[in-house]
């Protein structure tokens, strides 16, 4: 992960706040709404964004850390959300070294495709470091091209579920599914779904 990156979510703040506030999470999910817990559990939103999803978690009952290492989509996320009692942290993958504690689950949306090999890798090991007993890490991971100023670095389905398998986590789901994003579905974009729990 480099700086450049962050600096390109920093960049396009302002459009940014606006698209992802537009997105409904119950569409977002809907390939993987049905593995979440029902009951009141400890989630980890890591690149959150401006926390809509944490917010929607939180209206479910969770207690959600919304981790996003871009101070103005997390002040944004702040301001919008601040009726919904998000906590919200300033760090980054892969390392996450700010964060304690363990997740019954860690979400990824929107976030895997900006990690070369090496940094999936070390994120991988540290997901798993990071979740509880039982728990699940959901990652969506974007296929086509990335937006200008916010590289992107390809990869499969299968090498992260290689990775995944070699740290003890099996996959529980793996599907395709369309952008949500009018822009997005129109540039070619597709995502694939994994939600990975302890083998
Ligand atoms: C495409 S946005 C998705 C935001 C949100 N999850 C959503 O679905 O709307 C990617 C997010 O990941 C964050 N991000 C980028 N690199 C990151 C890293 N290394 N660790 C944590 N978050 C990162 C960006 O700042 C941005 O908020």
């Amino acid at each position: 992960m480099t700086d450049d990156v962050l600096q390109g979510y920093a960049d396009a703040a302002p459009e940014l706040i606006r698209r992802f506030e537009a997105i409904t999470p119950a569409l977002l999910y809907q390939s993987v709404s049905d593995l979440l817990p029902v009951v009141p559990s400890r989630i980890a939103d890591i690149g959150a964004g401006t926390g809509r999803d944490a917010a929607w978690l939180t209206g479910k009952g969770h207690r959600v850390l919304a981790i996003e290492p871009v101070r103005e989509l997390r002040n944004a996320g702040m301001t919008l959300h601040q009726a919904t009692p998000i906590e919200w942290l300033d760090d980054r993958l892969p390392d996450l070294v700010h964060v304690d504690g363990s997740f019954d689950v860690l979400l990824l949306s929107a976030v895997w495709q900006h990690l070369d090999d090496g940094e999936r890798d070390s994120a991988i090991r540290r997901l798993r470091q990071l979740m509880a007993p039982g728990g699940l890490v959901i990652i969506s991971l974007r296929h086509g091209p990335g937006a200008p100023g916010r590289r992107i670095h390809d990869t499969t389905p299968e090498d992260t579920v290689r990775m995944a398998q070699l740290q003890g986590l099996a996959m529980v789901r793996q599907v395709r599914a369309d952008s949500v994003q009018a822009e997005n579905r129109a540039a070619g974009v597709h995502w694939t779904w994994l939600v990975f729990g302890v083998q």
